[in-house]
């Protein structure tokens, strides 16, 4: 056969989903029949056009010995170090213009190309065909197999299958593909994430025997009343269902009903079993159970669950969207560890094996279509696909696709058409067909505000009061939407420092029934590793057009460490709350929707001054699900001496190892105060001694002109004075659409981040020197009178600081307290909040403890540096030689560069430590909220101006802190 040479490329700009394709059907790997991976390094060729090059690469003989190589599965844009052109980031403009469906002339294009041989004992033609499968390619793509040309898909996350069997042979087949980056399907993939183009999911050849298995739906159910399950299996192909563990063998299609142990998240129940064919067996893993929409409610086995999610994208920060399965599993294990229950698959299907670790460790998932057109709202929704029967054909095959290649997980619960596509015909088309092809699962999709074709009223970003008045039913809308349950599709925006709020969240969920719960934004910070910045984000390859780091919006940091953020989701969302009871008695209830405690074990320990002198095991009664009881502890194991502050920790740990973590792990905690501690005070027996240049009391020196603190003991001090400025958080700033005040824009407006301070007086008295000063913004007439007031016993020097506020203060302070100055500092210890970061509405996670770390440990390494790093209730501190304690408690942080170095800072690499440590200790820091893209902090988190008064106490300790104990701060 003669190879005609084309640069043919209609199909680019085509609505259609493509041609040459097989249907959609189930994702599986066969237990016996042969498959051959394609993955590996290949020959690439990038052109600048779609037609640059015409076809003649794809006829065989074709000489690409001059061409590099790529590494599929890949995004070209991520190897090649910048030969391939580099990553781009927008939120939802579109980065080439709206002129659907065509594309620019400029479109990168990627010529893939593999030589593959088919192993010796690959089955000859008489046994049957083979399938070519393409799990993911970004954005379009058109295959040849030896020379022929054997069709063009789009749909960059769903996957797209080739019968290929006529054309092997047993050596030397050419596999050629020429993957676009823009394509009539780019304007059906405007999701919120880097533009990565390549073949980025896996590329296998399956031989497909005769008689073989095609398609099958497994249908199994789980009757609550009964405890019974029951299966049957609907396949293409006939065959025999094989359950060995349930005693099930019948042929496909007939039900068959046996008592089960039932599927939830909470108790992954998964049976074994096979589908046998003639020629085949294809592995099964069924969970029985049933989901439906009942008395308003999203129920499974008969019981209301409720959703603690997150949105996770596909992210891997050097490899992109091509993840492998180590790194899916790792998502699954921290997700697991911390008490979350579900996924939504923001927003395209995963990689299948990600469903098949769901399945097996238990999450909820809202399987979602790969589907954006968010772009369109820039143009009043105008010409949006969604709402033009000519996209209708490529929309329903995207829908097929996710539905018919996941209906086998029975952790999809939920399937949602997509995100942010706005409303239209096709969305309506979209959810018709998917109920009529699975009644055994509901429907979402966000923009359905009126619930037309959907089964669940879902939004994002409400507000706490807002979702207060859906729980109460006030909220209005259309008839049906009245009936339906509610769930945050997204909601506490995880970008840099936050969420705040979460805690005052969940209290509302947990109060009305109708709330089901929500769907954290997002998973991960999509950062790019990268040689000069660290980690990379909007705007760093040179984009045009960009929304900067509004891709690093995750509960773990790109290598996944776990941000504070996900440390106080976990805490948030706990199964089992410990709190106090009547009667010096601890409240445990069980908030799980299924399981019982018998997975758990639970401990105490008493504490004395944060430091553990007794602990043990504590009996608690198995508590079914939602039920609660009050446990009697034990008597303290010893008497609390005078002044001491004297707690309860009780744990809930694994008793067993599980799949996700070992017996042991944490995954429950609450503290029960006993007595109080008795405020650190220095009765002032020293008087300051003025010299001539300096003033001393007690152990302290100070600047006789200025007051200003010098040294405490052999501890040099610098810079000692108010601070109420912080490097503002993503939140703080808010987006830029946001109609609500932004106090992060208006503290900068107001010149928050240069005040000035004026010195007053200085005044050595009797018993104290006192520093009178006026602290306020250049060009502003606000301001805070600031009276510094220092003390001494002789060995300890107390300060107290009293703010008076002056003039019309119209906003709140980012943070008030002092900072000053250490030369040397590294080790760190603590009794107060730990051992993580906390924030007045970020603070659920911070336990009461004695905790140590270094400087560097404390700093949390938000992509985009911003405040971090505090640590609340915090009673004393030591570091660099110096002893602090507060009275009341304080926020406690160090680090070192200065707050407008942190502040100026773009990346994380612009911070680099210079000789002092910077020390502040506030009493008071302003919440967090997620205005980065949801509400700002509820009002009772704010920071207001306010007359204040708080006081430190200060002394010289050895700097040889080991004998503490050794708890790592992360
Ligand atoms: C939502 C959107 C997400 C993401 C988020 C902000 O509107 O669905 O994809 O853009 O906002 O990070």
């Amino acid at each position: 056969m003669s190879f005609r040479t084309t640069t043919d490329v209609a199909y680019v700009e085509d609505v259609s989903p493509g041609s040459g394709a097989l249907a959609p059907r189930a994702w599986y790997a066969s237990s016996d029949a042969r498959s051959l991976s394609l993955n590996g390094s290949w020959r690439f060729r990038l052109s600048a056009t779609a037609d640059a090059e015409d076809d003649s690469f794809a006829a065989e003989g074709y000489d690409a010995g001059g061409w590099a190589e790529i590494a599929v599965p890949g995004h070209w844009v991520l190897q090649g170090d910048g030969a391939f052109g580099s990553p781009a980031y927008t939120n939802h403009l579109y980065p080439f213009p709206v002129d659907p469906p065509r594309v620019p002339t400029e479109n990168p294009t990627g010529d893939h190309l593999r030589v593959f041989d088919l192993p010796a004992d690959w089955p000859g033609p008489a046994d049957g065909g083979a399938v070519l499968r393409f799990d993911g390619v970004d954005s379009c793509a058109r295959v040849w197999l030896n020379g022929t040309d054997i069709g063009e898909f789009k749909g960059s996350r769903i996957p797209h299958e080739f019968a290929v069997g006529h054309l092997l042979r047993p050596t030397g087949n050419v596999l050629a593909v020429r993957v676009h980056q823009w394509s009539a399907g780019s304007y059906l993939e405007d999701q919120d994430q880097w533009w990565l183009p390549g073949i980025f999911r896996d590329v296998t050849l399956l031989h497909r025997p005769a008689g073989g298995v095609l398609d099958f739906f497994v249908h199994a159910s789980y009757d609550h009343l009964t405890g019974a399950g029951t299966l049957r299996v609907d396949s293409d192909v006939d065959g025999r269902v094989v359950v060995p563990a349930l005693d099930i063998d019948v042929e496909t299609g007939c039900p068959v009903t046996v008592p089960v142990r039932p599927w939830t998240a909470e108790t992954p129940a998964l049976y074994d079993g096979e589908l046998v064919t003639e020629g085949e067996r294809v592995p099964l893993r069924i969970g029985f159970r049933t989901v439906e929409l009942a008395d308003g409610l999203i129920k499974v086995n008969g019981r209301p669950v409720l959703f603690k999610g997150v949105n996770r994208h596909e992210w891997h920060p050097e490899r992109g969207r091509a993840l492998d399965l180590e790194t899916m599993r790792a998502d699954v294990l921290l997700m697991k560890r911390h008490n979350v229950n579900a996924v939504r698959t923001s927003h395209y299907p995963p990689h299948p094996a990600f469903l098949d670790l769901c399945d097996e460790y238990g999450l909820w998932v809202v399987d979602e279509c790969d589907l954006e057109t968010h772009g369109f709202v820039e143009q009043d929704w105008r010409d949006n696909p969604v709402d033009d029967d000519r996209w209708t054909p490529a929309l329903l095959d995207r829908a097929a696709r996710m539905v018919e290649r996941d209906k086998n997980h029975p952790s999809v619960v939920i399937w949602s058409l997509g995100n942010e596509a706005g409303t239209g015909r096709g969305l309506t088309a979209m959810a018709e067909w998917i109920h009529g092809r699975d009644t055994s699962r509901l429907v979402h999709y966000e923009g359905d505000i009126d619930c037309r074709d959907t089964d669940v009223y879902s939004r994002m970003y409400a507000s706490h009061d807002e979702v207060e008045r859906i729980g109460q039913g006030l909220d209005g809308g259309t008839h049906r939407r009245r009936a339906l349950p509610f769930i945050l599709c997204e909601y506490a925006h995880a970008m840099g420092n936050g969420p705040g709020g979460l805690a005052d969240y969940q209290k509302i969920f947990e109060a009305h029934e109708r709330l089901q719960g929500a769907f954290v934004w997002e998973w991960i910070d999509h950062g790019i590793e990268h040689p000069r910045l660290g980690l990379a984000y909007g705007g760093d390859f040179g984009e045009e057009l960009h929304d900067g780091n509004f891709v690093c919006d995750g509960l773990v940091l790109p290598d996944r460490t776990p941000s504070p953020g996900l440390a106080e989701f976990k805490k948030v969302i706990e199964p089992v709350a410990l709190t106090a009871g009547d009667d010096a008695t601890l409240r445990v209830t069980n908030k799980q929707d299924f399981a019982g405690l018998c997975a758990l074990a639970f401990t105490w320990a008493f504490q004395v001054d944060g430091e553990t002198v007794g602990s043990g095991d504590l009996a608690v009664p198995a508590l079914a699900a939602g039920e609660s009881a009050d446990v009697k502890l034990p008597q303290p194991p010893v008497l609390a001496p005078a002044g001491a502050e004297t707690a309860w920790t009780v744990r809930a740990v694994l008793a067993e190892d599980t799949a996700w973590a070992d017996r042991g792990h944490v995954v429950a905690w609450g503290q029960v105060p006993v007595t109080a501690r008795a405020l650190p005070a220095v009765t002032p027996t020293a008087a300051p001694v003025a010299g001539e240049r300096v003033v001393t009391l007690g152990p302290a020196t100070f600047d006789a002109r200025t007051g200003e603190l010098r040294g405490i003991g052999g501890v040099d001090v610098t810079g000692l004075r108010l601070d109420v400025w912080r490097a503002p958080t993503d939140n703080d700033d808010g987006a830029p659409w946001q109609s609500d005040v932004r106090y992060g824009v208006l503290w900068r407006e107001l010149g928050l981040h240069r005040m000035r301070h004026r010195l007053d007086a200085v005044e050595v008295g009797d018993g104290a020197l006192t520093v009178r000063s006026r602290v306020a913004p250049a060009a502003r007439e606000v301001g805070l009178s600031t009276v510094y007031r220092w003390v001494s016993d002789g060995d300890r020097v107390q300060l107290t600081v009293s703010v008076t506020p002056e003039g019309d203060w119209t906003l709140p302070l980012p943070r008030l307290g002092i900072r000053f100055g250490l030369s040397a500092a590294d080790r760190v210890s603590w009794f107060g909040g730990g051992p993580g970061e906390a924030y007045p509405d970020s603070r659920t996670a911070s336990a009461l403890g004695r905790w140590r770390s270094t400087v560097d440990a404390l700093q949390t390494p938000y992509v985009r540096p911003q405040e971090n790093g505090a640590r609340a209730d915090v009673r004393w501190a030591e570091l660099g030689g110096l002893r602090v304690e507060g009275a009341p408690e304080f926020w406690f942080s160090a680090r070192r560069w200065t707050t407008e170095q942190l502040d100026a800072a773009g990346h994380l690499t612009d911070l680099v430590p210079g000789e002092t440590v910077w020390v502040n200790l506030d009493h008071g820091q302003h919440g967090l909220g997620s205005q980065s893209c949801g509400p700002g902090p509820l009002p009772r988190y704010f920071l207001d101006v306010a007359p204040a008064q708080f006081s430190f106490v200060f002394s010289a300790v050895d700097q040889s802190i080991d004998s503490l104990i050794d708890i790592p701060t992360r």
